[in-house]
């Protein structure tokens, strides 16, 4: 299931890739889009989208597919930005050099601005035949991505003054996990109003457990500098509950995301997902340095 939700992603990506490498794209810009974008990290987003859209019973998988991908694109873009000297200033991602690295600051620049560009005309594109779910898609896209309750607006707490935690985590991680479960109900052509919760808690587990790794792990087992949170004096769970406080959190989020999984024909699956992503995040390896 897995690996077949994992191929059917990279085909929708590969599309969309591609769709940019036409009609004289300055050569740099598109193969710093295509180093962007591939090869991909857990692609946990659109692996949840497509898995909610199958919970629904999805019968137009193209549809699931492409809001998949475009849920991505806007992750593979605000990881881009993120890296850049004016934000995170991360040398590496995904085991090798940030795109700001691999190319220079003014491509990594665009190439973040075309990525989510490109994660809407991928939506529209794919829904011409289905208007009426288009619509939803495109909104419940801008506003994981934008402000006032997206990843700009997260983005944008860490130059103010102050910044309320749950606030910065829940726009600056949790939206675009609100807009894969959003997203993989809408496909479906599915009310989504009863996965929204679910999306929230997912976001929220998600970046605590990315708090804890950032202090338990390796750069090389991250893929990116560890570290960082508090060499940039970022908001951190870790800071602010200790690391035995952040694990209690982390497993109380995901008891809490697999309660509200709504009635479905796919819900024991979601359980059986939420649980691997879970061991996967935080495996036991890596919470015994906790006592080291
Ligand atoms: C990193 O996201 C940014 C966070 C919100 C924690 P991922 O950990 O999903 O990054 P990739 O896509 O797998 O590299
Ligand atoms: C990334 O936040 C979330 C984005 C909006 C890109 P972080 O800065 O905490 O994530 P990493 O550690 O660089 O992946
Ligand atoms: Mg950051
Ligand atoms: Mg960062």
């Amino acid at each position: 299931m897995k690996n077949a939700s994992g191929s059917r992603i990279e085909q929708a990506l590969e599309v969309a890739v591609e769709s940019c490498e036409s009609l004289g794209c300055p050569p740099r810009l598109a193969a710093a889009i295509r180093y962007a974008v591939f090869p991909g990290g857990a692609r946990i987003r659109p692996r949840l989208c497509l898995a909610i859209a199958a919970g629904c019973g999805e019968a137009q998988s193209a549809l699931a597919e492409a809001t998949a991908a475009s849920i991505e694109l806007l992750h593979c873009a605000s990881l881009v930005h993120d890296d850049l000297p004016c934000f995170d200033d991360a040398e590496f991602r995904r085991n090798r050099p940030s795109v700001h690295r691999a190319f220079d600051e003014r491509i990594a620049l665009l190439v973040g601005d075309a990525l989510i560009v490109l994660a809407f005309q991928n939506v529209a594109r794919a829904y011409a035949q289905h208007p009426a779910r288009l619509q939803g898609v495109v909104l419940a896209l801008a506003r994981a991505a934008g402000a006032p309750g997206g990843i700009v607006a997260g983005q944008a707490w860490e130059c103010e003054e102050t910044t309320p935690l749950e606030e910065y985590r829940r726009l600056k991680t949790g939206a675009l996990f609100v807009a894969a479960t959003v997203g993989g109900a809408l496909s479906a052509g599915v009310d989504p109003t009863p996965w929204r919760e679910l999306g929230e808690r997912l976001g929220e587990a998600y970046q605590v457990a990315d708090d804890i790794r950032d202090v338990l792990g390796t750069d090389v087992e991250l893929g990116k500098p560890a570290h960082r949170d508090a060499e940039l004096l970022r908001p951190s769970c870790v800071n602010e509950l200790g690391v035995a406080g952040a694990v209690a959190h982390f497993e109380a989020l995901i008891r809490a995301a697999n309660e509200c999984i709504p009635d479905c024909p796919g819900a024991e699956f979601l359980r059986d997902l939420l649980d691997l992503e879970a061991q996967r995040l935080l495996p036991a390896a890596l919470l015994e340095r906790v006592a080291a």
